[in-house]
């Protein structure tokens, strides 16, 4: 399965090439793959691994030690099903067939302290690198309209691991399609970075033009994917594609667990927007307002979905 998603350099594009061809593709469907990003493809397997060992053998003692009681916080531990983006999003009931481990600026929650110093380390990387990855989207759009760049673009960061198991029988794709209901993402830029299915399988797609696209591993680049912030701060221009995160069939089970490293670069819950032209964007947002901040919105539909009150 071959995706029709260009790839861009990070490097080449902070240097102002390619301005255009990203434009376009920006303005088109606000999803790309990006290489040269200052953090290697080691440095995704090696914090990956670092999230899934602890998974993998981790008492629940340990675990409970690093699950946060808060539902709303996006830090520590989320065991299996814990979660539905599905009921969040009103597109269902079935849970989100992952477990993960988060962390943002402040108010962590580490296993240990050498699981904090890999994920310290690799928080800051991906965090440089996303904040890159906005400014050159924001900066090629050509119409940007937003508060202070530097200030709107260093504020509540939420780095999520998430472990796919292979799926069980209750969760094949024709029982339950998807692993993760179809949802935007609550930033202004996303970095994806996933781990393959050994059998093949590709979980993430992308809505580009209408269509689901698929969005498999490509090795030494991530998946950037612009959120709700990017159309409110350029007029529309830069969309936040829908995607989701689809389940193999009965005879794809074996060899479909996968991993996915998030990156949200989020604003500040005080950043405000106008609802009426958030709607005329195509977003969901049921806030009675004029005007609302980012903090309203994600207080209410979505207050569980890559969300946290910091
Ligand atoms: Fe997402």
């Amino acid at each position: 399965m071959n995706s029709t998603v260009p790839t861009f350099s990070l490097a080449a594009l902070s240097k102002g090439e390619d301005q255009e061809a990203f434009h376009r593709c920006m303005t088109r469907a606000g999803v790309c793959y990006l290489t040269d990003t200052g953090v290697s493809e080691e440095d995704h397997r090696h914090a990956t691994r670092t999230a899934t060992d602890f998974f993998a053998r981790g008492s629940a003692e340990e675990k409970a030690a690093v699950t946060t009681s808060v539902p709303t916080m996006r830090r520590g531990y989320s065991a299996l099903e814990a979660e539905s983006t599905a009921q969040v999003t009103n597109t269902g009931t079935y849970t989100d067939y992952s477990e993960s481990f988060s962390m943002g600026i402040g108010g962590n929650l580490f296993p240990s302290p050498a699981f904090e110093a890999v994920w310290q380390d690799y928080f800051d990387r991906l965090y440089r690198a996303t904040q890159d990855t906005a400014r050159a989207v924001l900066v090629a759009s050509g119409s940007y309209d937003g508060p202070d760049l530097d200030e709107l673009l260093d504020a509540d960061p939420v780095l999520r691991l998430r472990y796919f198991p292979e799926v069980p029988e209750h969760r094949a794709a024709e029982l339950v399609p998807r692993r993760m209901a179809p949802h935007y993402d609550l930033s202004i830029v996303t970095l994806i970075h996933q781990t393959p299915c050994a059998n093949g399988f590709v979980s993430l797609q992308a809505e580009i033009d209408g269509e689901m696209v698929s969005l498999p591993h490509v090795p030494g680049t991530v998946v950037a994917m612009c959120g709700a912030i990017a159309p409110l701060v350029t007029q529309g221009r830069v969309p936040a594609p829908r995607h989701h995160v689809i389940s193999p069939g009965a005879g794809q089970r074996e060899g479909s667990d996968r991993t996915s490293s998030v990156f949200f670069l989020r604003p500040a819950t005080d950043f405000s927007f106008s609802v009426p032209k958030a709607r005329a964007y195509g977003l969901d947002v049921s806030l009675d307002a004029e005007t609302a901040t980012f903090g309203d919105w994600i207080g209410t539909n979505y207050v569980t979905m890559h969300a946290t009150k910091a």
